[in-house]
């Protein structure tokens, strides 16, 4: 290892040397070192690619399609994802001014934060949430204020971002993830209405990160870009929907002056996306627009399993509308600090989980149901064996 020259070390950027590095990949590591562990860890579909898709990035590599490429994104992904965006949520961009393409949403949330954020503007984030949307903020100078949800099903209410939005001038935006990691809650078209009438009437952005769109169950998705197109600053991509996680390949649709100032960060840290995984982006958005419905349905089918296994556990559990993931409440009879109840379950009933805490929520546990439905039986039954005898040690005692 090489070390840093004496008198470096407090020389870098105050919020990154204060930002620690993400503990879920520390951690699913210590569980996987259990013998015969089912991990339930993981927020990336457990389906392949889909075969068109993988012959497209192929073609294109065979093609010789090997130099920069506009750093907006090709025109051909471009328009494949307006117009994917037009059948599914009928929304209306423009490919030519109103989308940006990005590596994954990640990089979108930290552009968008950027492009938004001068140093001590609020960001307003509903808790739990996907923790990377804080973390961006933070690091680009922002200051978080936090809403609870657990008191209204998880999802945010127009009374209550009303009161946070009138008490607090200087919010830059809100932040909203519909379907929800790592609830699976999402809204539906009462709520967002709701939500835009109380936004409509502040100057603040809506970042609407919609990337579980195609993993909705019992209804359509309902996109808040739909309601509010000029506050909305829209983040979706193929990670989800087409098993892409891989690929890297997220898009930001919003007002054409908006976009324009986003791809000035995106420009500096990217130049441009690799031609290869834009042949393939442009490919799932044109051909694959209904890829994701044989997932839906297998995924759904786990969920509606882990629905009466819960239920018959007597645990308590947030619906799940959408994406992949049961988060449920650490039963009162056991520790309900959230890492610690982690290691026990992996110990004791050999299920790997994730720390309800590093969501913004102490005393729930989070279970990726992205796995195969002979997994999620067995964890299932182990889960149930080991909440049976945490009850019986606190009964007894
Ligand atoms: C809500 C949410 N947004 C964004 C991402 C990251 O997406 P991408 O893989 O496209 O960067 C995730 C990944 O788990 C997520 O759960």
């Amino acid at each position: 290892m090489t070390s840093l020259k004496k008198g470096l070390e407090k020389k870098t950027n105050d919020i990154i040397r204060a930002t620690k590095p993400s503990q879920i990949l520390a951690l699913n590591k210590e569980l996987r070192s259990v013998d015969d562990i089912v991990m339930l860890t993981v927020g990336e579909p457990d389906f392949n690619t889909p075969e068109h898709i993988k012959q497209a990035a192929v073609q294109d590599i065979l093609n010789n399609d090997s130099h920069y490429a506009p750093s907006r994104g090709t025109a051909a992904l471009l328009s494949a994802a307006a117009s994917y965006l037009k059948k599914k949520y009928q929304l209306d961009y423009d490919s030519e001014t109103d989308i940006l393409v990005t590596t994954g949403v990640t990089e979108a949330i930290f552009d968008v934060m950027k492009t938004l954020i001068n140093s001590g503007d609020q960001i307003v984030i509903p808790q739990p949430t996907f923790p990377v949307y804080a973390s961006a903020a933070k690091v680009c100078g922002g200051q978080i204020i936090d809403i609870s949800t657990a008191e209204d099903g998880f999802l945010l209410t127009a009374d209550k971002l009303k009161t946070v939005l009138d008490q607090n001038p200087c919010v830059k935006a809100v932040v909203i993830a519909s379907p929800g990691n790592p609830t699976g809650a999402a809204y539906d078209q009462q709520q967002i209405q709701q939500l835009a009438q109380v936004i409509s009437q502040h100057d603040v952005f809506l970042i609407s990160d919609e990337i579980y769109s195609e993993l909705v169950y019992d209804r359509s998705h309902v996109s808040f870009a739909k309601a509010l197109p000029k506050q909305t600053i829209l983040m979706n991509g193929i990670s989800k929907s087409h098993a892409m996680t891989g690929y890297r390949v997220g898009i930001i649709a919003a007002p054409a002056e908006i976009i324009s100032q986003i791809a000035v960060v995106h420009e500096l840290i990217d130049t441009a996306l690799p031609d290869v995984t834009m042949a393939a982006a442009a490919e799932a958005f044109s051909n694959g627009i209904d890829d994701a419905k044989s997932m839906r349905q297998e995924y759904k089918k786990r969920r509606d399993f882990l629905i009466s296994a819960f239920k018959k556990m007597d645990i308590d559990f947030v619906h799940p509308d959408g994406a992949f993931y049961l988060f449920f409440k650490i039963p009162d009879y056991c520790d309900q600090n959230s890492l610690r109840s982690v290691r026990q379950i992996a110990q004791e009933a050999r299920v790997g989980l994730t720390p309800g805490a590093g969501f913004g929520a102490e005393g729930y546990l989070r279970l990726s149901y992205a796995a195969s439905m002979a997994d999620l039986e067995t964890a299932a039954a182990r889960l149930e064996k080991f909440f049976v005898k945490e009850k019986e040690k606190i009964t007894l005692s």
